[in-house]
């Protein structure tokens, strides 16, 4: 699938303030600075789209983008930001898991992990989280170019190993970086897959 447009539509503070849900979205969650924002930036191809910083806890309301005319790319802000009060990091933490349990027109949940990290106690609950209100999702390993290929695979395998061990069917997993590009393809393909899948359940349903 070929991203031809790709526009900032608004952000939101809740989820009822986000655009009508008209339109499929793929949402991108994870820890804060884990590189969701770049991310949607190499997808689309945009380097200034979604807003993004060194120093953690830079996205911090629901933020909307049209891509094609046709369906939203999702930028969440992150959880687990530790300098924070722990108010702030309880409204974020509500304000994304409303978004993603509310949230009708979700097609897709990608998490994001840098590979760099061992699993983390904030991603696995988020997992069980999301996987308890029945959500789809798949995880996304970023920044796969801060790594030599040999420390990249004995992470990728460690975390896979640990995967195999938590799940009885593991999630999917896509390495990306998006600094060279890596996992673009993979991503784009899903989310075609994903939006053909409900033309099709459309066609015959009336959905969308
Ligand atoms: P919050 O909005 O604060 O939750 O962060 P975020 O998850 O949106 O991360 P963001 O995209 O702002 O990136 C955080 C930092 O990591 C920035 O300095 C990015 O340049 C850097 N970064 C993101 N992705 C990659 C990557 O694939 N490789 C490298 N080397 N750096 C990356
Ligand atoms: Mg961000």
């Amino acid at each position: 699938m070929k991203i031809l447009s790709a526009e900032f539509v608004k952000s939101s503070t809740s989820v009822s303030q986000c655009p009508t849900p008209d339109k499929p979205e793929f949402a991108f969650i994870g820890r804060s600075n884990v590189g969701k924002s770049s991310l949607i930036n190499m997808l689309t191809g945009k380097k200034g789209l979604a807003k993004t910083s060194g120093t953690p806890g830079k996205t911090r309301l629901i933020n909307h983008f049209i891509i094609n005319n046709q369906w939203y790319l999702v930028d969440l802000p992150g959880y687990g930001y530790a300098r924070i009060s722990k108010k702030a990091r309880d409204e974020w933490e509500k304000m994304i898991k409303d978004y993603l349990r509310i949230r009708k027109s979700l097609m897709c949940i990608f998490l994001l992990v840098d590979v760099r990290h061992a699993p983390q106690a904030s991603d696995l609950e988020m997992m069980d989280w999301i996987a308890e209100q029945a959500k789809p999702f798949l995880i996304v390993f970023t920044k796969a170019d801060k790594l030599t290929k040999r420390v990249l695979a004995e992470n990728l395998q460690a975390y896979s190993g640990f995967l195999k061990k938590e799940w009885e069917i593991p999630p999917q997993t896509i390495v990306s970086s998006s600094n060279t590009g890596l996992g673009k393809d993979e991503v784009s393909d899903l989310i075609s897959r994903q939006l053909q899948k409900l033309e099709n359940f459309s066609a015959e349903f009336g959905l969308f």
